[in-house]
């Protein structure tokens, strides 16, 4: 049985593995004195660019601030609107707020395709319609064929959110290089773990320099080129932020992406077992099985039967050591959303019947067949029980 740092679970939901060559790695940072963006980032930038084929990367602090560079570079202007999936963390909602612009919540397709629903996204665009930005739910790419074909028909940007999908294929080429942007996420309990950043992609030469540029105040020259060359100013050419990474998470990062293909297969080889173990369970879907192609395996999803009362399945799974979450309570439902935008309020069926039977359950490489059986087993046993079912629904 296998104790993630810092929790007390006995199979906790996300973990990560850092080993002798992430703490050399980063000692050998500190050494340098150097800790602001600089000679380790590009470095990153540039292998995380070439795993996925894209022309270049800009590493960011988060995969927030990359969704926010992105967003800004398409320069959105109040009334603009942006779709996007409501079963989606916020933050994508959240730029496009910020921003002045309104964002619009696409349904997904269904119960076992957690991704956006293209043809709802088809049927959103309105003159108003300045972008799209799909989730690869739990590192499954979304419909990028029909999406890219609806952004290109209306003359729309497509910004991924592929938080949950680093180096994914989908068909052609990797998750994040179909759109104009691919916005990545490094967060403590994602594939590819630095503690906190991102990275945005972006095939336009232009398009990235824009972001390279927002990403540090706009200026023209950075700390690390005037500590390297006779450059002594600066001139400030549009609005920026400070969205810098360390070099200390870069240097993470770039140890973390020489990990993933074996983090993957482990994932994989775990995911099979829950398909085995649980999908015999009456009235347990499990989204995306059987599905083919690539993915990162990011998230173990299970939709639960109708009548089951969620909180007492996590109750119940908690009882046993093990943490759960819920990818996502919707967008479209939180408070702000709906008051301050009413489209909001426009109904999704599907997102609204699967959204409160979600449950994620524990997914990490660091996890054993053991842990995986154990976690099934019990999520098995507890639907089988009685007591989980909600009150009227008991027979
Ligand atoms: C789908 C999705 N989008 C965006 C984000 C935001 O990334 P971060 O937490 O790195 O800001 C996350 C991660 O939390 C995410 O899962």
């Amino acid at each position: 049985m296998t104790t993630a740092a810092g929790t007390r679970w006995r199979v906790a939901l996300a973990d990560n593995t850092i080993d002798q060559p992430e703490i050399d790695a980063v000692t050998e940072v500190l050494r340098s004195r150097w800790l602001s963006a600089g000679p380790v980032t590009r470095r990153f930038e540039q292998e995380f660019a070439e795993r996925l084929g894209a022309p270049g990367a800009v590493a960011v602090s988060s995969g927030t601030a990359a969704l926010h560079l992105a967003t800004m570079a398409l320069d959105l202007r109040p009334g603009d609107e942006v779709i996007v999936p409501s079963l989606s963390f916020v933050a994508s909602a959240a730029v496009v707020a910020l921003q002045g612009a309104t964002p619009v919540f696409a349904d997904v397709h269904s119960e076992t395709d957690l991704t956006v629903d293209s043809t709802d996204v088809a049927r959103l665009v309105t003159a108003r319609t300045r972008a799209i930005v799909p989730m690869h739910y739990g590192g499954y790419p979304a419909d990028l064929t029909a999406l890219r074909a609806t952004a290109d028909r209306h003359g729309l940007r497509l910004v991924e959110d592929a938080a949950h999908a680093p180096a994914v294929r989908a068909g052609d080429r990797m998750v994040g290089v179909h759109g104009d942007l691919g916005c990545f996420s490094f967060f403590a309990t994602k594939n590819l773990t630095v503690g906190e950043g991102g990275m945005v992609v972006a095939e336009d030469a232009d398009l990235l320099e824009r972001i390279r540029l927002s990403r540090s105040h706009s200026l023209s020259s950075s700390t690390w080129d005037r500590q390297q060359s006779a450059v002594t100013g600066y001139e400030v050419s549009g609005i920026g932020l400070n969205y810098r990474p360390t070099e200390v998470s870069s240097a993470l990062g770039r140890v973390q992406l020489t990990r993933l293909a074996d983090d993957r297969a482990r994932r994989r080889a775990l995911v099979a077992i829950y398909h085995h173990q649980l999908r015999e369970v009456p009235g347990l879907t499990i989204p995306f099985l059987g599905r083919s192609g690539d993915t990162a395996h990011h998230l173990m999803a299970v939709v639960l039967p109708r009548q089951v009362d969620r909180e007492a399945v996590r109750t119940a799974l908690a009882a046993a050591g093990v943490q759960t979450s819920v990818h996502y309570p919707p967008t479209h439902l939180f408070s702000f959303y709906r008051r301050r935008f009413p489209g909001a309020r426009r109904p999704l069926p599907v997102t609204e019947s699967v959204a409160p039977r979600l449950l994620s359950l524990p997914l990490h490489s660091r996890m054993s067949d053991r842990d995986a059986t154990l976690v099934a087993q019990t999520l098995a046993r507890t639907l089988t029980g009685t007591s989980h079912l909600t009150k009227g629904a008991q027979r």
